[in-house]
C-alpha cells in the first residue's frame, strides 16, 4: 500500500557529544541521510534534514570529572567540533543544534509533562547502588568491579569491556564506586517507567505487519524484541546532569538521556521553523524516516515510537534505514582504544578529499553486514575508479573541446549505432538510480551512476576522436557532444554522493539549471553552449600516503599493547597488617651464576645479614651474572623455600616489569646494612 506524502522530515541520530566524530559515523549514519535529503531536494521535494549532537548521558559526565571540567565544557567543545566536521563533509543539514538547547529543555519538560499528566507513566520504587561518601545515586558506569565471567578487574556496572558481556551493576563481583572508591550500598529510589508492555500489541502490528518492507536487519532486531515481550522503561534517572523530569517530587531527577534525545529532532525543528514546525511531525502527509546505526534500532523503533504515541499528537516514523557497523582494517572501531579514523584529522591529512571519503564509504555501506574499511581499498577506488573512470572521462570530454571547439559544445551530426547504443544507456538510469534510492540502497545507487561514468570512458577509448580530428572533424563534433551531455548527466547523478565534485564538474560545463528530472537527458548542453576552464575532478592517491596512514594505525595499535600492559588493574585493597606480612630485605650479592639448562634463571648467593641464602630468580635474559655480583637488591625473606631446576630457593628477588615485559631489579638507592628491612 503507496501512501502519498507530502513532505519528508529526515534525522540524523544525534551523536554524542563526548567525542569527535569518525568513519563509521561518516558511514553508517551522515552519509547516507545526506545522500536521501540532496536527492530529494534534487527533486524539488519538500524536506527538511535534522541533525544535532546528543548532549546530555553519564559519559559525558564521566569525561568531565576525569579532565576536571565541567560537562558543559565537554558538550561545548566537542558540539563545535562535530559540527564543523559534518560542514566540512558537506553534511547539508538545515540545522545542527544542541540537546542543552533552552528550546529543547522546554519541548522536552512538556512531552514528558504531557505524557505524565495522561497516565502514561508508571512509578516504580526499586533499589539502587548508592554511594554514601558521595551522597549519590550510582549510574551504571560509575561501578565497578569483578566480571562474573572472565573475572577480571575493572568491569563497569552496564558491561565487562574485557569479555564484551553486558552486565548489571548487581552482578560485579566486589563493586566499588568510581566517585570515592568505597563499596556502594543498596538504597531505594523511585523513578518514572515507560509501560512498553502495554504498547506491545499495536507495537507488533505496527511493526511486524505494516512496515515488512523496512531493512531485514531492522525488521529482524525488532522482531527479536517484541518476541521476548516488552518491559517497563526507566525514563529517569538520579544524576545532577540533565533535564529535570518536571515533577514536583523529583528533586535531583533529570530525564534518561534516550527519552529527552530523540525529542531533540523535533526541538530542532522546532528552533529552525518556530511556527510551522508542527506540520513536519504531526501531519499525517508528512513522511518521518530515521538515519541510525544498528545499536540505535530499538529506540528508534520500539522506545521513541511509544513515547509518540503515548504523547499522542505526533506521527511515527516510516522507515528506519540502520546500518550495521564499519570495521576499521578488519578490527572494531573502539573510541577508547583510538582505533578509528578521525574525521577533523581526515580533513588535515586529505585537504580537499570529503569526496573521496564519501565515495568509499557508500561503495562499503555496512547496509545489510558489518563491512570492513581499509587504506588500500581507499587507494584503489580513489585511483581506479574516481580518477581513472570518472575524473578520466570528464577530463578527455573537456579538453578535447577545448581544444578543437575553443570551449564550446559542438553539434551532433549523424548518430552511428555505437552513439546509439551510448545514448541507450541514458535511458533507464533515471528510474534505475531512483529506484534504487527510494529503498536506501546507496551503494548500489552509486555504482550505477558509476556504471554511467563508466560507458563514458568506453565511449571515448573506442571511438578514439583524437585520431579522428585530422580526417573527420564532423565525426569528432558528434562524439564530443554525446560526451559532454553524459559528462552534464554525471554531475546530476552524482550530486547527492559527490556534492563538491558535481559542483565542480557543473561549474567546469557552465551548467546554469540543474535538477533530478532532467537526469538521463540527452540535450542538457546546447550546441554552442560555452564550457569553461577544465579541471581535474580527482588526484592519484600515492603509496607514502596511505602508507602514512597504516602507519598511524599500528602505532595505535603498538600504544594500546603498551597501555594494556602498562593498566593491569589495581588489586583488591589490602589492610597494613597484611603487608606487615611480608618480610622483604635488602642482601648483598655474593655470587651469580647461570643456572645449567635453564635459560630463564640465574643462581644467587646472598648475604642477608645473618647467613648466606640461595634465591633463584628469573632474569638471565635481563642480567648477566657479572653485572650482579656485588649488588644489592631487594628480596621476601619469608616466602616459603621452593626448588626450581633441583636448587632449593629461600626467597624471591623484587623487579620491575617494564610493559614489553622485560626486568629490571630494584636496588636501593644507596648502600645499606645487608638484612635492612624495606617497609
Ligand atoms: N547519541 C546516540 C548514539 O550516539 C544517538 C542518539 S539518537 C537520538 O548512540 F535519537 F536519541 F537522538
Ligand atoms: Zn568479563
Amino acid at each position: 500500500m503507496e501512501k502519498k506524502f507530502k513532505r519528508t522530515t529526515i534525522t540524523s541520530a544525534l551523536p554524542y557529544a563526548n567525542g569527535p566524530v569518525h568513519i563509521g559515523h561518516l558511514a553508517g549514519v551522515y552519509v547516507p541521510a545526506d545522500i536521501y535529503a540532496r536527492y530529494l531536494r534534487l527533486k524539488k521535494e519538500e524536506v527538511v534534514f535534522i541533525g544535532g549532537s546528543d548532549e546530555h548521558g553519564v559519559p559525558i559526565t564521566i569525561r568531565a570529572k576525569k579532565e576536571g571540567v565541567t560537562p558543559q565544557d565537554i558538550v561545548d567543545r566537542f558540539h563545535t567540533l562535530i559540527k564543523n566536521a559534518f560542514e566540512k563533509f558537506g553534511i547539508s543539514f538545515d540545522i545542527y543544534s544542541r540537546t542543552t538547547s533552552q528550546t529543547h529543555r522546554e519541548l522536552a519538560s512538556e512531552i514528558f509533562r504531557t505524557i505524565y499528566d495522561k497516565g502514561g507513566f508508571i512509578e516504580q520504587s526499586t533499589e539502587q547502588y548508592y554511594d554514601d561518601e558521595a551522597h549519590q545515586f550510582l549510574a551504571d558506569r560509575y561501578i565497578t568491579g569483578e566480571c562474573p565471567h572472565c573475572h577480571s578487574e575493572g568491569a563497569y556496572g552496564d558491561q565487562c569491556e574485557k569479555c564484551g558481556t553486558s552486565l548489571s551493576p548487581t552482578d560485579l563481583i566486589n563493586p566499588k564506586s568510581a566517585i570515592s572508591g568505597s563499596a556502594p550500598v543498596m538504597k531505594e529510589t523511585k523513578h518514572w517507567y515507560l509501560p512498553l508492555d502495554r504498547h506491545e500489541a499495536w507495537l507488533r502490528q505496527w511493526v511486524l505487519e505494516d512496515h515488512k518492507e523496512w531493512r531485514p536487519n531492522v525488521y529482524g532486531q525488532c522482531k527479536s524484541w517484541l518476541d521476548m515481550g516488552l518491559q517497563p522503561r526507566a525514563v529517569s534517572r538520579d544524576l545532577d546532569w540533565g533535564i529535570p523530569v518536571p515533577v514536583e517530587e523529583a528533586e535531583g531527577k533529570v530525564l534518561y538521556v534516550w527519552f529527552d534525545a530523540p525529542i531533540g529532532y523535533i526541538s530542532n525543528t522546532k528552533e529552525l521553523y518556530p511556527d510551522s514546525w508542527e506540520k513536519w511531525w504531526k501531519d499525517p502527509e508528512s513522511r518521518l524516516v530515521h538515519f541510525i546505526g544498528k545499536d540505535n534500532i530499538v529506540f528508534h523503533c520500539i522506545v521513541f515510537p511509544a513515547m509518540l504515541k503515548a504523547e499522542g499528537s505526533y506521527i511515527l516514523p516510516d522507515n528506519v534505514p540502520g546500518n550495521e557497523f564499519l570495521n576499521l582494517e578488519g578490527d572494531k572501531i573502539s573510541t577508547s582504544r583510538n582505533w578509528a579514523v578521525w574525521l577533523h584529522e581526515y580533513l588535515e591529512d586529505f585537504p580537499g578529499k570529503q569526496d573521496v571519503l564519501r565515495y568509499v564509504l557508500t561503495a562499503n555501506a555496512p547496509e545489510t553486514k558489518d563491512n570492513d574499511f581499509t587504506w588500500k581499498d581507499f587507494q584503489a577506488r580513489n585511483n581506479n575508479e574516481l580518477v581513472a573512470i570518472y575524473g578520466n572521462f570528464v577530463n578527455r570530454a573537456m579538453v578535447l573541446a577545448t581544444k578543437y571547439f575553443d570551449g564550446k559544445v559542438p553539434v551532433a551530426g549523424e548518430l552511428t549505432d555505437y552513439d546509439k547504443e551510448t545514448l541507450s544507456a541514458f535511458d533507464g538510469v533515471k528510474s534505475e538510480v531512483e529506484r534504487l534510492l527510494d529503498v536506501f540502497k546507496f551503494r548500489e545507487a552509486q555504482k550505477e551512476a558509476m556504471n554511467l561514468a563508466r560507458i563514458g570512458n568506453k565511449y571515448l577509448a573506442d571511438t578514439e576522436p583524437w585520431k579522428l580530428a585530422k580526417t573527420d572533424m564532423e565525426r569528432v563534433a558528434t562524439i564530443l557532444n554525446i560526451s559532454l551531455q553524459l559528462a552534464a548527466n554525471l554531475a546530476i547523478a552524482f550530486e547527492p554522493f559527490l556534492p563538491f565534485s558535481s559542483q565542480k564538474l557543473r561549474d567546469m560545463l557552465n551548467m546554469k539549471s540543474f535538477d533530478w528530472a532532467q537526469l538521463g537527458q540527452t540535450g542538457l548542453l546546447p550546441a554552442g553552449h560555452l564550457l569553461n576552464k577544465a579541471e581535474l575532478l580527482f588526484e592519484k592517491i600515492e603509496d607514502n600516503a596511505i602508507e602514512a596512514q597504516v602507519q598511524k594505525l599500528l602505532d595505535t595499535k603498538k600504544a594500546n599493547r603498551e597501555a594494556n600492559q602498562k593498566a593491569a588493574p589495581v588489586r583488591e585493597n589490602i589492610g597494613f597488617d597484611d603487608f606487615l606480612k611480608l618480610d622483604i630485605r635488602v642482601g648483598t650479592v655474593l655470587e651469580c651464576q647461570k643456572v645449567p639448562k635453564a635459560d630463564k634463571l640465574l643462581q644467587f648467593k646472598i648475604d642477608d645479614g645473618l647467613e648466606t641464602r640461595t634465591i633463584v630468580s628469573g632474569i638471565a635474559q635481563y642480567y648477566k651474572p657479572e653485572d650482579l655480583a656485588g649488588k644489592q637488591v631487594c628480596f621476601i625473606a619469608n616466602l616459603a623455600p621452593r626448588k626450581l631446576k633441583g636448587i632449593l630457593s629461600e626467597g624471591m628477588i623484587l623487579s620491575a616489569e617494564n610493559n614489553d615485559g622485560t626486568l629490571a631489579v630494584i636496588m636501593p638507592e644507596k648502600t645499606v646494612k645487608p638484612g635492612s628491612e624495606v617497609k
